[in-house]
C-alpha cells in the first residue's frame, strides 16, 4: 500500500453539473418550440448553445432564468437541487446571471445606473450614492476595457458598446452560471478577444458558461462542449474537440452548406452614391463612392464611426459638414420617407430601437415603409400585391413565425432581423446601406442573404455594407474601406484584403 493517499481520494466527489435540464417542453399558443430537452453543464466548463434561428435556444435560456415557465414534466435542476425560479431577479439571486440577445438595458437610464440597478450604493443619509456609484461603475467598465462615460444615457450608445455593457453587468453578477445569449453579434473580434479573456477567467474560477452564437468560429475558439438544437429537439452534444464546422452545420440545419461566401465580382455601372468631405457625430471627412452593382464595405473597430457613417448617410443624425449625391444630385434626407423618394434604404443596426415595431406584425413592419409602391391612386393600397410581396420575403429568407399577421415580438432574434431586411428591400432602392445585416443571422440564412445581394447587385443596386464580422466583409465587398477613429485609413479591393492587413489599418 502506498504511503500517501492517491489525489483524487481526497479531493471532493467530480463536481455534478451546476445545471441540469430533464424533459424542458415548452408550447407557444399551440405550437410546440421545445421538445423534451435534455442538458447538463458542469462547473469550470464552456458549453456552446447554436442552431438555426427560431431553434429554441433563447427560450430554453429564457426557462433557465425563470422568464418563461416550462410545460409541465420538466425539471431545472441548479446546483444539485430542483429549482423553480418564478422570476429573472429569483434567478440571479440564486447565482444566474444572463447577457440578453436584444439586450436587457434602460434606454433612458446612464451606463451606471443600469449596471448598478437594485444594487445602488447607498450614502449614510440612506441616499443613492452618486460619486461612489460612478466609482462602481467605472471599475465595472475597466474589467471589461471600456472607456465609456458612466453619465451617458445607454440609448446614446452603439450597439456594440451596449452589448459591452450588458457584458460588464453579467460578469459584475458574481453568478455561478453566466448564459451570453449572442454577446458578441455586433462586436469586433477585439472586443471579442476581451470577452474570451473573461470566459477564461470564469472558467479558471470554476464558473459554467452557455454560450449561444451563431458565428461558429467562436465555438470552436471558445467553448469545450457544443449541444445542437434543431427545431426544438435536442439533436447533438458532444465535445468541440474532435469536431470540424462542416459536421457541426451539419447538425444544425440538417443538410451540407457549401461555399458560404458566394461571391461574384461587380460589373460596376455609373457612380451611384458619392460622398465627400462627410464630417457629422464620429466621423471626420470622409469621401467615397459606390457604383450600381458594387458592393462596397466598411471594417474598423467598435467607435472607429462605422455605425455613425451609415447614420450620417441616411440623414438620421445631423451632418456636420460634406456631401451626399445620388444617381448625381445633391441629397439631404430629413426623413425615412425622404429616404425612399430618393431611392435609398438603410438598413439600421438596432433593429429593437431603430427598426422593427415590436408590437406589430410581420406584414405591417416589412411593407410600411413601402406602401407608396403599393398605391393604387387616392390613397389605396393594393392589399393583393402587398401580401404577395410579403409572403415572398418570408418563403426566400425562410422567416420562421406563426405567420405574416404574427407580432414581430413573437419571433427569434434572427427572424426578426430578415424581418428587418425585407423591409428596407421592399422599398426597391437603388442604394441600400446595410449596417450589420446578418447580425444573429442562422448559417443557412446568411447564405440566402449572401445570395440576395449577388442578385441585387446583377439588378445593379449599390450596397454600402458595414460590418464588424470579417470574414463576411472579406468574403461579399468588392471593395474594403477601414476607419480609424473616424478616418478613413486604408482601402483594400476583393481578394487583396487579409483580416491582418484591414486590422493594421483598423488600429491606425
Ligand atoms: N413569446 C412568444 N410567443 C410565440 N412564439 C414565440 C415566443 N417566443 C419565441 N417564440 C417562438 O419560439 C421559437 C424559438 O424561438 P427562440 O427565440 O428560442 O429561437 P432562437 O433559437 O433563440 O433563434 P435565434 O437564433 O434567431 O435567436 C420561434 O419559432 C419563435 O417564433
Ligand atoms: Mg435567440
Amino acid at each position: 500500500m502506498s504511503e500517501t493517499a492517491p489525489a483524487t481520494s481526497l479531493a471532493a466527489a467530480p463536481a455534478g453539473p451546476v445545471l441540469e435540464l430533464h424533459g424542458i417542453s415548452k408550447t407557444f399558443a399551440g405550437v410546440g418550440v421545445l421538445h423534451g430537452v435534455e442538458l447538463a453543464v458542469h462547473p469550470g466548463q464552456v458549453m456552446g448553445l447554436v442552431g438555426e434561428n427560431g431553434a429554441g435556444k433563447s427560450t430554453l435560456m429564457r426557462i433557465v432564468t425563470g422568464i418563461y415557465g416550462a410545460d409541465s414534466g420538466g425539471v431545472i435542476r441548479f446546483g444539485g437541487r430542483e429549482v423553480h425560479f418564478a422570476s429573472a431577479r429569483q434567478s440571479i439571486d440564486a447565482g444566474v446571471a444572463m447577457i440578453h440577445q436584444d439586450l436587457n438595458l434602460l434606454p433612458d437610464l446612464t451606463v451606471a445606473e443600469n449596471l448598478l440597478l437594485g444594487r445602488e450604493p447607498l450614502n449614510r443619509f440612506g441616499l443613492i450614492d452618486r460619486p461612489a456609484m460612478r466609482a462602481q461603475a467605472q471599475v465595472l467598465l475597466a474589467a471589461v476595457r471600456q472607456q465609456i462615460d458612466p453619465a451617458s444615457s445607454v440609448g446614446s450608445l452603439s450597439v456594440a458598446q451596449q452589448q459591452m455593457v450588458e457584458i460588464a453587468r453579467a460578469l459584475s453578477l458574481d453568478a455561478r452560471l453566466i448564459i451570453m445569449d449572442e454577446p458578441t453579434d455586433a462586436l469586433t473580434g477585439v472586443e471579442t478577444e476581451v470577452l474570451f479573456d473573461a470566459i477564461r477567467q470564469l472558467r479558471a474560477q470554476g464558473k459554467a458558461v452557455v454560450y449561444i452564437s451563431h458565428r461558429l468560429a467562436e465555438i470552436f475558439a471558445i467553448c469545450d462542449v457544443v449541444t445542437v438544437l434543431r427545431d426544438g429537439y435536442k439533436v447533438f452534444s458532444g465535445p468541440v474537440v474532435g469536431l470540424d464546422e462542416a459536421t457541426l452545420i451539419h447538425h444544425m440545419v440538417g443538410r451540407e452548406i457549401t461555399d458560404q461566401y458566394p461571391y461574384r465580382p461587380a460589373a460596376a455601372g455609373a457612380v451611384a452614391l458619392r460622398v465627400r468631405g462627410l464630417t457629422a457625430p464620429g466621423i471626420s471627412d470622409i469621401s467615397f463612392e459606390v457604383r450600381a452593382g458594387e458592393v462596397v464595405g466598411f471594417a474598423g473597430l467598435m467607435g472607429a464611426g462605422s455605425s455613425e457613417l451609415g447614420k450620417a448617410i441616411y440623414g438620421d443624425v445631423a451632418v456636420h459638414a460634406g456631401s451626399v449625391e445620388l444617381q448625381g444630385r445633391p441629397v439631404r434626407l430629413r426623413s425615412p420617407q425622404d429616404g425612399v423618394r430618393a431611392g435609398i434604404a438603410y438598413l439600421p443596426e438596432d433593429r429593437k430601437a431603430e427598426g422593427l415595431i415590436q408590437a406589430h406584425s410581420v406584414r405591417t413592419n416589412m411593407s410600411l415603409a413601402a406602401l407608396p409602391r403599393f398605391d393604387r391612386g387616392l390613397g389605396w393600397v393594393d392589399r393583393h400585391r402587398e401580401d404577395e410581396a410579403v409572403a415572398g420575403y418570408i418563403s426566400a429568407f425562410a422567416i420562421k413565425s406563426q405567420g405574416a399577421q404574427a407580432e414581430v415580438a413573437t419571433l427569434s432574434g434572427g427572424n426578426q432581423q430578415k424581418v428587418s431586411l425585407a423591409k428596407a428591400l421592399m422599398t426597391e432602392p437603388r442604394v441600400l446601406i446595410l449596417a450589420e445585416p446578418t447580425r444573429g443571422v442562422d448559417v443557412g440564412a446568411r447564405r440566402e442573404i449572401y445570395s440576395l445581394v449577388n442578385e441585387l447587385k446583377a439588378k445593379g443596386m449599390a450596397i454600402v455594407l458595414i460590418s464588424s464580422d470579417m470574414p463576411e466583409l472579406l468574403g461579399i465587398a468588392d471593395r474594403i474601406l477601414v476607419l480609424s477613429h473616424g478616418h478613413l485609413t486604408g482601402t483594400f479591393e476583393h481578394g487583396r484584403a487579409t483580416q491582418e492587413a484591414i486590422l493594421e489599418r483598423a488600429l491606425a
